[in-house]
């Protein structure tokens, strides 16, 4: 055999042993290192190795993932993208925008007949331009109050159902040396709070005129006002150390009765249910007073990348995302609902039932609304606006007035 034709039949022999071993593979960038959090990415993490599939892992700590987002944004600019990152609502789009994401993932949307199982509302979220990009794993709430039970019986307050009744309890709890609110402060936590409490102070219509239609005079107007005075009681319910904690520390001090309440989305019951902790005798949950439902949906967006065994990767993640088995154990652990409708919810606590229950009711009464605070209601750059205005709020004197004055201007300055 001549030396050019055996060098190309040891290539070819190399090309066929390394095609029989490559198998699915994914390399996955998120930000779900906190206890639940973790609990809940290892169910998708073992599911997936057992298909046969090479996990690579790529966290990045930080709540609320604006770290992730930044080391996302490097990775795709250095032309290296992952090949899924945990994505939210209009991001998804704005990646689309960018040439980013790939609509490989739509046959197996296709043959498994997600549209059949999801609301409508979440299929819209996940598609670009009218096919599947992105994998939706759960349906969290935003507007909960977690509560420590032996905290609230000690002091004699019962869970709120209006913010005069919040305010009446913090007081309580405060004037015996406990603290009402834990709190942690970063900006996305901040902004959590901010959006609970503009939900209930202003109500459903307020809510989207001012976080979804972005509308100036409502921005700015008396309603957000008063949402202000109530953050700046909020502020003065928690503890001096608050700035900077992380929220799930929060979650811990509610948990070891250092604290009477948490205003957080229900990963905060990822956090309980991964201390062993039980809904309704450790923790107590009641959705923050209002009418409405913010949610907040998880997904995974799957990025352009080249190479059969990536590619047959994202197929496996996305099929096996939205498999009813994985929703139900991976929301068990997470704290939020399955975002397929046909899981049944009989395994779940009172607060995932709850939070079912709203979403039913809610989406046929208007108050089912997008969390700004969490990405699902606005682009980033808007978004990123009014948070700004709402830490700065908290973490001075600025009054209501001054802050939602702000507010609409920062709005109008970042379009
Ligand atoms: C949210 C995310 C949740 C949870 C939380 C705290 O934005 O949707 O899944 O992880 O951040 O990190």
């Amino acid at each position: 055999m001549k030396l050019k034709t055996l060098a190309a039949v040891v290539v070819a022999a190399g090309m066929i042993s390394s095609a029989a071993k490559a198998g699915p593979e994914v390399e996955v960038l998120h930000w779900w290192t906190a206890g639940g959090e973790a609990a809940a990415i290892k169910v998708l993490v073992d599911d997936f190795k057992s298909h046969g599939g090479k996990w690579t892992d790529m966290p990045v700590a930080g709540g609320g993932g604006d770290a992730a987002r930044t080391a996302l944004k490097a990775r795709v600019l250095s032309g290296n993208a992952p090949t899924a990152f945990q994505m939210k609502g209009p991001s998804i789009q704005e990646w689309h925008e960018e040439g980013a994401l790939t609509v490989g993932i739509d046959a197996v949307a296709k043959s498994e007949n997600w549209d059949a199982s999801l609301p409508a509302a979440i299929a819209n979220h996940m598609k670009c331009e009218g096919k599947y990009c992105a994998a939706p794993v759960n349906v969290h709430r935003i507007d909960w109050i977690w509560a420590n039970p032996k905290v609230l019986a000690k002091a004699g307050v019962a869970m709120p159902t209006t913010w005069d009744e919040f305010n009446a309890a913090a007081d309580k709890l405060k004037s015996m040396g406990i603290t009402p609110l834990a709190h942690g402060g970063q900006a996305w936590q901040d902004a959590t709070v901010f959006e609970a409490v503009a939900l209930g102070v202003g109500g459903n219509a307020f809510y989207k005129k001012a976080f979804v239609d972005l509308d100036p005079a409502t921005l700015s107007g008396a309603t957000m006002q008063k949402v202000f005075d109530q953050m700046r009681k909020m502020r003065g319910y928690v503890d001096a150390n608050f700035s900077g904690r992380d929220w799930n520390l929060a979650t811990t001090m509610v948990m070891n009765g250092e604290a009477a309440f948490q205003i957080m989305g229900d990963w905060a019951k990822g956090e309980f249910t991964n201390a062993g902790k039980v809904a309704g005798k450790d923790y107590l949950c009641a959705p923050t007073p209002g009418n409405g439902y913010l949610y907040n949906v998880d997904s995974f967006a799957m990025f352009n990348v080249k190479g059969a065994d990536k590619i047959d990767g994202q197929n496996l993640l996305a099929k096996l995302i939205m498999g009813k088995n994985f929703q139900k154990v991976f929301n068990l652990a997470k704290g939020s609902i399955p975002a397929r409708v046909d899981v049944p919810l009989n395994e779940f606590d009172y607060c995932a039932r709850r939070s079912a229950y709203d979403m039913d009711v809610t989406s046929g009464n208007g108050g089912l609304l997008p969390s700004y605070a969490h990405g699902m209601a606005m682009r980033n750059a808007q978004a990123g606006a009014i948070t700004d205005v709402v830490t700065k709020h908290f973490n001075s004197n600025m009054s209501s007035a001054d802050a939602a004055k702000a507010l609409a201007q920062g709005v109008k300055n970042s379009m």
